[in-house]
C-alpha cells in the first residue's frame, strides 16, 4: 500500500531546518495545551501599533459561534508587509514579476519601491472616495498592480474582494453586489498563455448590473483599446502621477476585516469568506515560514493566481510579512511549451516551488524530456496544494523536478482556514506520498463517523473536522453570519466541519479523500454543482440539470452534466457545444462541462429529491453497484441513463 512508502527528511533538511522533529512535537503540544501562551508568543512576530492584552476568545458552540483573536490589539497589515522591512531590506527585491511571454522582460520591485507604489495606490484609492471599511473589488491579472491594490486597501483599512480574472461578467457582478463594492480596480486586458483576456470589457458588462459602483480604477497593461466612461473610469498611470508616496498606515483593530474572498459551497451562490487582520496575518506569516522552512534571501515561487486564497496567503501576505522575495507569474505552465515553469525556476534561481497537483499531472503528461532542458539545481523544497496528490504524481515530482534532493510538502487547507492546516514541516515530519501528514501548530483535527461520533482509535476513517479555533480561521460569511454557522457548525455540533473526508493511518497521518459534499474540485478550483446547474437551467432550452464530478486524469475531477431539455427541443452536438459555451460565459472557462448527457428523466425519489449517488456512479462508469433503486419514482430512468452514458 502507498502508505508504506515513507520519505524521511534528508540530512541536509534536518541540519538546516527551522523546526526539528523534537521542536515540532514540543511546540505542537504547547500550542494545544496552552493556546493563550503559545499564540501570545507567536504574535510577537508581527508589529503591533497597540499591543493586545487578550489572546483567544472563541466558541464553536452552536448556534452562538464567535471567533476573536487578539481582539483589543491594533496593527496594519501593509505596514507589517512593507514598512517594517524598509530599514533592513529596503533594497532587497520583494516581488519578481515574470511575464506571460518568455521573451518579454521580467520586473523586480524592491521593498522600497513597493512602499512607494502601495502608498501611491492607497492615496489614489482615497482620492476616489475609498474609506476604512469600504469594499473594493479587484479584478486584475497576475501583474504587480494586483499586489499593490491589495496592500493599498490594507493600508487604508478598505476591505478587498479579489475576483479571479477568469470569471465572467455575471460572476463578477454577483460578487460586486453581494458585498456592495463602490470601487472596482481592473486593467484594460490580461495576458495568459499567449491570449488576451478582455477584463475592462467584462467589467463594463458587469457594471450594467451594479448600481453601487462609483469608480473604476483602470490599469494600463496591454495597451489594448478599451471604452473609458467619463467621470467613472480613472487611469492608474494618470492618477498616480500626482499621488503622494506618503500615506500613513491606518491603525486597524485585529478583528477588523482584511478581505472577502468568494468561494463555492454545496448550495446556493458563492459565499463571501471573511478574514480579519491580526489572526490571519499571523497565520499566513507563521505557516509560510515554517512549512516552507523559508530562509532569508531565498527566492520563493507560489504558482497560484492572486484570485484564489493560495495567492492571497502565499504570494502576497505570508511571504511579504516575512520579508521574502516572492515571484508573481503571469503565464501558464504549458505555454509556449511544457518547460515554461522550469525556465522560470532557472531564470530566477528559485529555491521553493509551490504548485498544484493538476499542473504536475499535466506536465507529467507532456513527457519527462521537457524537464531536462533547464537547470533546476536551485530548488530546495517543493510544495503542493489544492487537491489530494496521487502518489504517482508525487513520485514524478520528487524524481524529475526535485531530483530526489528536495523535500515535498503536501499542504491541506481551505479558503476558510486562511492558511496551511495539515502539512509536513520539512526536516521534522517524514513524508508519505499522498498524505498531508500532520497538523500544524494549534490545529486539532478529528475524524468523525458520518453520524458524528469522534473516532478515538489512531486508525480511523470519516469526515474531517477541527476541534478548536486557530488564528487564521474565517470569521463569518460576509453579510450572512447565519450561513456561516449553518455551513460549518450545524451538522457536527461543537466542531468546524471542513467538508472533506479523510482517513488517519496507524502513524496518525491524515489522508484527505476529497469532498463529502456537492463541491467539485476541478484542477484545484472549487465549484459548487449547484452553481453549474443554475447556469444550465438559465438556458432557454434546458428544463432541468444535475451536475456531478467524475475522476479525471489531469484535472482530478471532471464536470459531468445531465441535462433534460424543454419539450420540443432536439438533442444535437451543436446544442452540446452551445451549452458548454453558455456555462463558460455564465461562470467562466474553469466551469466548462467536460461531458453532457441528455437525460429525458433524472432519478428522483417519490418526494422529488434527485438521487445523486446514482448519477455519480453512472458518471464514473461504475453502474454495476447502483444500490437500491426501488425507492425511485420511476426506476426505468436508470436504464436510459446507463445506456446513454458518456464516460466509457
Ligand atoms: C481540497 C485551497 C487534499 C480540499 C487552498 C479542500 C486538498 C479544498 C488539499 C479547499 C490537499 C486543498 N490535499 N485536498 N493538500 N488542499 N484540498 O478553498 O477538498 O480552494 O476542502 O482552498 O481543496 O479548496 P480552496
Amino acid at each position: 500500500m502507498s502508505d508504506q512508502l515513507i520519505f524521511e527528511p534528508s540530512e541536509t533538511a534536518i541540519a538546516n531546518t527551522l523546526t526539528t522533529k523534537e521542536q515540532y512535537e514540543a511546540l505542537y503540544e504547547r500550542s494545544v495545551s496552552d493556546p493563550d501562551g503559545f499564540w501570545r508568543e507567536q504574535a510577537a512576530r508581527l508589529d503591533w501599533i497597540k499591543p493586545f492584552t487578550k489572546v483567544k476568545n472563541t466558541s464553536f458552540a452552536y448556534p452562538d459561534v464567535s471567533i476573536k483573536w487578539f481582539e483589543d490589539g491594533e496593527l496594519n497589515v501593509a505596514a507589517n508587509c512593507i514598512d517594517r522591512h524598509l530599514e533592513t531590506r529596503g533594497d532587497q527585491i520583494a516581488i519578481i514579476w515574470e511575464p506571460d511571454d518568455p521573451k518579454a522582460d521580467s520586473r523586480s520591485i524592491t521593498y522600497r519601491e513597493l512602499h512607494e507604489e502601495v502608498s501611491r495606490f492607497a492615496n489614489v484609492l482615497k482620492s476616489l472616495g475609498a474609506k476604512k471599511g469600504d469594499r473594493v473589488t479587484i479584478y486584475l491579472p497576475m501583474i504587480p498592480e494586483a499586489a499593490y491594490a491589495m496592500l493599498a486597501c490594507a493600508r487604508i483599512g478598505a476591505v478587498h474582494s479579489v475576483v479571479f480574472a477568469g470569471f465572467s461578467p455575471d460572476a463578477l457582478s454577483g460578487r460586486i453586489n453581494d458585498c456592495d463594492s463602490n470601487i472596482v480596480v481592473t486593467a484594460d486586458e490580461g495576458r495568459r498563455g499567449g491570449k488576451v483576456v478582455p477584463l475592462k470589457k467584462n467589467v463594463d458588462a458587469a457594471l450594467k448590473d451594479c448600481a453601487g459602483v462609483e469608480k473604476v480604477l483602470l490599469v494600463r497593461n496591454t495597451g489594448g483599446d478599451v471604452d473609458v466612461s467619463e467621470g467613472r473610469d480613472v487611469w492608474w498611470h494618470e492618477a498616480s502621477q500626482q499621488a503622494s508616496t506618503d500615506c500613513p498606515p491606518e491603525a486597524m483593530n485585529a478583528e477588523d476585516p482584511l478581505f472577502i474572498l468568494y468561494t463555492s459551497g454545496s448550495t446556493g451562490k458563492p459565499k463571501g469568506v471573511l478574514h480579519t487582520t491580526g489572526g490571519y496575518l499571523l497565520w499566513a506569516s507563521l505557516t509560510h515560514e515554517r512549512v516552507f522552512d523559508y530562509k532569508d534571501g531565498e527566492v520563493y515561487w507560489c504558482t497560484a493566481d492572486v484570485g484564489w486564497v493560495t495567492g492571497h496567503s502565499y504570494i502576497v501576505y505570508g511571504p511579504l510579512a516575512n520579508g521574502a522575495t516572492t515571484v508573481m507569474f503571469e503565464g501558464v505552465p504549458n505555454w509556449p511549451d511544457a518547460s515554461r515553469h522550469w525556465q522560470v525556476i532557472e531564470r530566477h534561481k528559485i529555491a521553493v516551488y509551490y504548485t498544484a497537483p493538476t499542473a504536475i499531472r499535466a506536465l507529467m503528461g507532456a513527457g519527462v524530456d521537457w524537464t531536462q532542458k533547464n537547470d533546476l539545481s536551485s530548488l530546495r523544497l517543493l510544495g503542493t496544494v489544492g487537491e489530494p496528490i496521487n502518489p504517482e504524481a508525487w513520485m514524478w515530482f520528487y524524481r524529475n523536478i526535485g531530483k530526489e534532493n528536495c523535500e515535498i510538502v503536501d499542504t491541506w487547507w481551505q479558503t476558510e482556514t486562511g492558511g496551511h492546516m495539515i502539512t509536513p514541516l520539512p526536516g521534522a515530519i517524514a513524508a508519505k506520498p499522498g498524505s498531508a501528514t500532520k497538523p500544524f501548530f494549534g490545529v486539532q483535527p478529528v475524524v468523525l463517523s458520518p453520524e458524528g461520533q469522534e473516532q478515538t482509535d489512531t486508525e480511523a476513517q470519516g469526515v474531517l473536522c477541527i476541534k478548536d479555533s486557530w488564528p487564521g480561521q474565517m470569521r463569518t460569511v460576509y453579510g450572512d453570519h447565519a450561513r456561516f454557522v449553518s455551513t460549518y457548525f450545524e451538522t457536527y455540533k461543537g466542531y468546524y466541519f471542513s467538508g472533506d473526508g479523510c482517513r488517519r493511518d496507524e502513524d496518525g497521518y491524515y489522508w484527505i479523500t476529497g469532498r463529502v459534499d456537492d463541491v467539485l474540485n476541478i484542477s484545484g478550483h472549487r465549484l459548487g454543482t449547484a452553481e453549474i446547474e443554475s447556469a444550465l437551467v438559465a438556458h432557454p432550452k434546458v428544463s432541468e440539470a444535475a451536475v456531478v464530478g467524475y475522476p479525471h486524469d489531469v484535472k482530478g475531477q471532471g464536470i459531468y452534466c445531465y441535462v433534460t431539455l424543454m419539450s420540443g427541443e432536439t438533442e444535437s452536438e451543436e446544442l452540446r457545444a452551445e451549452l458548454r459555451n453558455w456555462v463558460r460565459k455564465e461562470i467562466g472557462p474553469i466551469a466548462s462541462p467536460d461531458m453532457i448527457q441528455w437525460a429525458p428523466g433524472l432519478p428522483k425519489t417519490r418526494s422529488g429529491k434527485i438521487m445523486r449517488r446514482i448519477l455519480r456512479k453512472v458518471a464514473e462508469n461504475d453502474f454495476g453497484s447502483l444500490g437500491d433503486t426501488s425507492t425511485l419514482a420511476d426506476p426505468g430512468v436508470v436504464d436510459d441513463l446507463i445506456e446513454h452514458r458518456q464516460n466509457r
